[in-house]
């Protein structure tokens, strides 16, 4: 196994930065999706792994259950796959039907939870499906992204490093938040070498990280129902909550204005930047954003007129 840890460890990390077109600031975005599973959770999702592997927490019999519906899932079902691991995800309906698809390739078992929780969204279904089959069986290991300290330390340890050394000056990092491993782990790091960066951490409206009441979303990828210990850690300056509508905007201005096809994160994280820009209104700026993943999975839902019309455009169901 230290073979292909070592292979699956070269398939990850070292994602391009690319300059933007602004002449407001110098506005440039580190380009998560060149990770070989697809997403800036294939940081976590190994380095979880491999740590659980040096401490002796799994072995080749173990099987790694977690609750994801989105990037982690392909990324541990990948690096398990590639290890040789057996991999449960505990997914709920709003995934995507082509993550879900993907799931079911690569996993014999995917475990689909459909009874909603007390915040009216499925995450904590799912974790208790997790604690269910964990009391349920033998040589069990859970991830846990929302509450395992590896999650942030992969941000710590890779991509904090990865944008520390790209810049000689950096003045603001804007990324969207979910688990908050990354924006945990990048702060940290980053404001080690750029004590006055500033850490612009985005959220969506309906999401409770940040303190607002919990909302039916639609966007998927960013915001959670639950905050994790990991913001308890992140040095965070600013805040800025997007509506879903600023967020579809977001993604469709940095196709067309940028030519990058991207997730719903990574046009809230533009979305947010662009505002940054307005604010401050210094062009001598170096303003980075994150994103986090491809627009591929979001073909149906961001990208398509007929979705944002019926779930984005009409508040009604906006909070169905
Ligand atoms: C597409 C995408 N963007 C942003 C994030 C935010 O990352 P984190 O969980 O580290 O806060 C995630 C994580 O779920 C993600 O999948």
């Amino acid at each position: 196994m230290q073979q292909q840890l070592q292979k699956v460890s070269k398939m990850i990390g070292n994602t391009p930065v690319l300059k933007l077109d602004s002449v407001d600031a110098g506005l440039y975005v580190k380009l998560e999706q060149y990770n070989a599973f697809g997403s800036i959770k294939d940081r976590p999702a190994f380095y979880v792994i491999s740590k659980a592997l040096q401490r002796g927490d799994i072995d080749e019999n173990t099987i790694i259950v977690e609750s994801s519906s989105g990037n982690y899932a392909i990324a541990l079902a990948r690096i398990c796959k590639l290890l040789g691991l057996t991999f449960i995800p505990v997914i709920d309906p709003n995934i995507t039907s082509e993550k879900e698809h993907v799931l079911r390739l690569l996993c014999d078992d995917v475990h689909k939870v459909t009874e909603l929780d007390e915040t009216g969204g499925y995450l904590l279904s799912r974790l208790k499906a997790v604690q269910e089959y964990k009391l349920n069986n033998d040589n069990v290991f859970h991830p846990n992204q929302y509450g395992n300290e590896d999650n942030y330390q992969a941000y710590y340890h890779g991509l904090g490093v990865e944008i520390s050394e790209r810049f000689d000056r950096l003045d603001y990092l804007v990324m969207s938040v979910s688990t908050g491993g990354s924006v945990a782990g990048i702060s940290l790091r980053v404001k080690e070498k750029f004590p006055n960066v500033k850490i612009v951490a985005v959220d969506v409206e309906g999401s409770v990280i940040f303190g607002g009441g919990p909302k039916k979303r639609k966007i998927t990828g960013m915001g959670a129902s639950l905050r994790t210990p990991f913001f308890d850690n992140a040095l965070i300056d600013e805040i800025m909550i997007l509506s879903q509508e600023e967020i579809v905007n977001g993604c469709h201005a940095l196709l067309k204005k940028q030519g990058l096809f991207s997730g719903a994160s990574s046009g809230a994280a533009y979305y947010a930047a662009q505002e940054k820009i307005r604010q401050v209104g210094n062009p001598d700026m170096n303003i980075l954003f994150i994103a986090p993943d491809s627009g591929d999975a979001y073909v149906n839902n961001v990208y398509n007129e007929v979705w944002i019309e019926k779930y984005i455009n009409q508040p009604k169901y906006e909070i169905a």
